[in-house]
């Protein structure tokens, strides 16, 4: 995507220094940081401390994980067994995104077929680069098959502009291009529709008022930024006509997990009658699971994330702030589980579906073991 007139993606291939670079999401909107990973040790903690975040974004990054554990491992003469100890390491970074191990283990089995160091470090990088590609392919088919649902919308509004929330950062910057709840709001953009997107701050670490602002504002896409328990409000209000959220995980038979709020927001949709869409390519759907309340990790993280705040100065220095008494407890649950029921369908690359074991595998036929 354009970031200033420049194309820009959040992860690629450096060919000049042959390492792999990142958007530093950590100091978005105020600083424009790249960082530079040149060893599985600079991968776990890019992924762990979220330079890179959002499951897509994610699994990219354990792809290129993969080719970095080759590439530092010409000493060793490449061991397998070396490598699988590396690849257990990277999938243990962050828990509840399936496109992590996905993403890994694709491009470690395409590796464990090479013999040399040098054929292993050519299969780790097609193999990675395959994989980005690939997903930023499915992102811009999630906006094409997602556009219609918007533009049904803007008919029967005769034209008036139509509201979508989103909750998180589902945009860009968490995959490789589009984004997936962003990408049919970017195609319905492009293709003249008037549109405005409520924008979940997502308390922690504002994903929302952080990086999906700062991507709808680059495009620019109409967009309000609003707390995370604004949405039954403007609901009720008849101030939304859709929401659009991502997933970290979903089961085959349709229980999302996503980022912390977002069950809430599908609650408070279901009781206003607001079609609640989940925006995924299908390395998102964990296809050995069916049950996401019992089967789904959930993440915890630091609840430093919580009893501080980042911000600008006002001499513009990006600083942290303590909110509640020092010796306050805090818990950081990282994501939740909407369950199937109150999921009005998935948009994902192959087309809409609802949100039912037999309608997600109509999709994807080849995951019917049957
Ligand atoms: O903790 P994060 O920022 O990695 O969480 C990201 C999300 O919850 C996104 O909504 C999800 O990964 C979908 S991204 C296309």
């Amino acid at each position: 995507m354009k970031v200033d007139g420049k194309d820009m993606r959040p992860i690629w291939f450096d060919a000049e220094t042959k390492t792999i670079k990142v958007i530093d999401q950590r100091f978005l909107p105020h600083k424009f940081v790249v960082a530079e990973l040149k060893s599985v040790d600079d991968f776990i903690r890019a992924i762990k401390d979220m330079y890179v975040r959002g499951a897509p974004l994610i699994g990219a990054a354990g792809a290129f994980g993969v080719y970095t554990a080759v590439s530092q491992n010409r000493d060793k003469r490449c061991n397998n067994e070396y490598l699988i100890k590396e690849c257990k390491r990277l999938k243990a970074a962050r828990p509840t995104a399936v496109n992590l191990s996905w993403g890994v283990d694709k491009v470690l089995d395409h590796v464990l077929k090479s013999n040399s160091y040098d054929e292993k470090l050519a299969a780790a990088l097609e193999k990675a680069s395959f994989i980005v590609e690939k997903e930023a392919e499915n992102c811009r088919q999630i906006g094409i098959h997602g556009y219609p649902l918007i533009e049904k919308i803007s008919r029967q509004k005769n034209g008036r502009p139509v509201n979508i929330l989103t909750h998180c950062n589902a945009g860009w910057l968490a995959c490789i291009e589009y984004g997936t709840a962003t990408a049919p709001v970017y195609t319905a953009f492009d293709r003249g529709i008037d549109i405005h997107v409520w924008v979940d701050e997502t308390r922690p670490l504002n994903q929302g008022s952080r990086l999906t602002a700062w991507e709808l504002g680059k495009y620019k896409i109409p967009h309000t930024i609003i707390t995370d328990n604004a949405g039954g409000h403007i609901m009720q209000h008849g101030m939304v006509d859709m929401v659009i959220v991502g997933t970290d995980r979903t089961t085959r038979t349709g229980d999302v997990a996503n980022k912390i709020g977002t069950y809430l927001k599908a609650l408070a949709a279901k009781h206003n009658n607001i079609p609640f869409y989940v925006a995924l390519p299908s390395t998102t759907f964990d296809w050995q699971i069916r049950d996401g309340l019992k089967e789904i990790p959930i993440e915890k993280r630091d609840p430093g994330e919580i009893s501080h705040v980042q911000g600008l100065s006002p001499d513009k220095k990006l600083v942290n702030v303590l909110i509640p008494p020092e010796d306050s407890q805090c818990e950081n649950y990282a994501f939740d589980v909407t369950p199937a029921d109150l999921v009005t369908g998935f948009i994902t690359e192959r087309g809409i579906c609802s949100a039912s074991e037999k309608d997600i595998l109509s999709l994807f036929p080849e995951k019917n073991p049957g």
